[in-house]
């Protein structure tokens, strides 16, 4: 097993530490191979999430007890029953515990700098808040280096990755400038294949008194810049940020350069956002918390899934989205943090899988689905979210027999071990 790349990983347990996790039953590793050459069996799984139904129990989450699955070169090569499990180079024992497939968290805004703890701590305190929200970390955000802002990115990456994330998107829409959101999105995308470029988040202080002037900018010359850094287009479609035909107008722009739409919808307010999402396609509509029967039906007729962030109705104190209504309807459900400095200052996905299982009607299996194969489906892919042979070995190993231990754990550090394109990584 080698050390993982990154700046920051949790180190591959020594020779020292494999012979003490022996004796407690914990994670046992076999002599050092390069994962993306060799052959890792990894046993003993109590059970095994791998998001196929027509493998183990038939459920959506494919159920196998008493599993093993093999990795190689940074794929799954196998997975089923341990006692049929094929000859490799390496071998891990899980130790009773549950694998999952790491989280794929579809929606955080972490290019940022700046802090609002004070607009957080006022809010939960019953105090009037009178600064400027997204606008205070505009301005820090803007007033911060690349360096720093990097620096900062990567710190919640790395806390993500210990809470078992392995693919995640983020967003520009801090800089709203040309300059400033072409470098968030560059640097992004140094760390992402799933980059999106919101110019369109607020109109900036510097435009307010000429939206249209702000939009002409975002559907021009900021996207010219922004294009080449970003695989996604995303709008905040709400009374105060964008109407819809801003939106259509931002979006569709974005079409004609090669980006695919998702959008901020009906999230403080009934509008036009989940049908213009529908209406263009979009892989996602996010937040979906003030939802009408027509919005639901036009879900449940299109591709675009509804992407829920229980972290922002938490750290708001609103009202949480209806997910079992959508489910009923047949609407695909993501669950994703929105990790941002203002309304939902969340890196867990665990954390928000409880809230949706404890507050949004869904059961821990789906709750679960969504935080896997949903943000997957969310960011149309399909080589993650999956523990299936050919999909990225992209998971996580639970100190807990069932992946139900998520939802009635809430807040306890679950996240034993992550292997990520194969590699240990935590
Ligand atoms: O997704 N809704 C708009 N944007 C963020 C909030 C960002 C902020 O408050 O800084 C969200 O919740
Ligand atoms: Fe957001």
């Amino acid at each position: 097993m080698t050390p993982d790349p990154d700046p920051d990983p949790a180190p591959a347990p020594t020779a020292d530490q494999a012979t003490e996790d022996a004796m407690s039953n914990a994670t046992t590793v076999s002599p050092a191979h390069s994962a993306s050459t060799a052959s890792t069996l990894i046993t003993d799984i109590a059970v095994l999430v791998t998001n196929d139904p027509s493998l183990g129990d038939n459920s959506p989450l494919g159920l196998i007890r008493d599993a093993a699955l093999v990795i190689e070169g940074g794929r799954v090569a196998w997975t089923g029953d341990q006692s049929k499990a094929p000859a490799t180079d390496n071998r891990v024992d899980a130790g009773g515990r549950a694998v999952v497939p790491g989280f794929v968290d579809s929606h955080s805004h972490l290019v940022f700098a700046g802090d609002r703890t004070e607009e957080f701590n006022a809010r939960m305190s019953g105090r009037p808040y009178s600064a400027g929200g997204i606008r205070t970390t505009v301005a820090a955000t803007r007033a911060a280096s690349d360096a720093a802002l990097e620096a900062n990115l990567t710190r919640y990456l790395s806390e993500a990755l210990r809470q078992g994330t392995t693919t995640f998107e983020t967003k520009s829409g801090y800089g709203l400038t040309v300059g400033d959101e072409a470098r968030a999105l560059r640097i992004a995308a140094a760390h992402t294949d799933e980059v999106t470029y919101l110019g369109a988040h607020i109109v900036p202080p510097d435009h307010a008194d000429d939206p249209a002037g702000y939009v002409a900018l975002v559907t021009g010359e900021m996207l010219d810049a922004c294009a080449p850094h970003a695989r996604w287009i995303d709008v905040f479609c709400e009374k105060g940020a964008f109407d819809g035909d801003q939106a259509r107008a931002i979006l569709t722009a974005g079409r004609a350069k090669g980006l695919h739409p998702r959008i901020h919808a009906n999230q403080l307010s009934y509008g036009p956002g989940v049908r213009l999402a529908v209406e263009l396609d979009a892989a996602s509509a996010d937040h979906c918390t003030h939802l009408t029967d027509a919005d639901v039906d036009a879900l449940a007729s299109g591709r675009t899934v509804a992407t829920l962030l229980p972290g922002a109705e938490f750290s708001t104190r609103a009202a949480w989205p209806d997910a079992r209504r959508l489910l009923d309807a047949g609407v695909t459900v993501a669950l994703s943090t929105d990790c941002n400095p203002g309304s939902s200052f969340t890196s867990s996905v665990p954390f928000c899988v409880a809230l949706a299982v404890r507050d949004m009607g869904m059961t821990p299996d789906e709750a679960l689905w969504s935080a896997t194969a949903g943000g997957a489906a969310a960011l149309r892919r399909d080589d993650v979210g999956r523990l299936t042979p050919g999909a990225r070995a992209d998971l996580v190993l639970l100190d807990a027999p069932s992946h139900v231990h998520l939802a009635y754990r809430p807040g306890v550090p679950l996240v034993h071990a992550v292997w990520r394109d194969g590699v240990r990584a935590v």
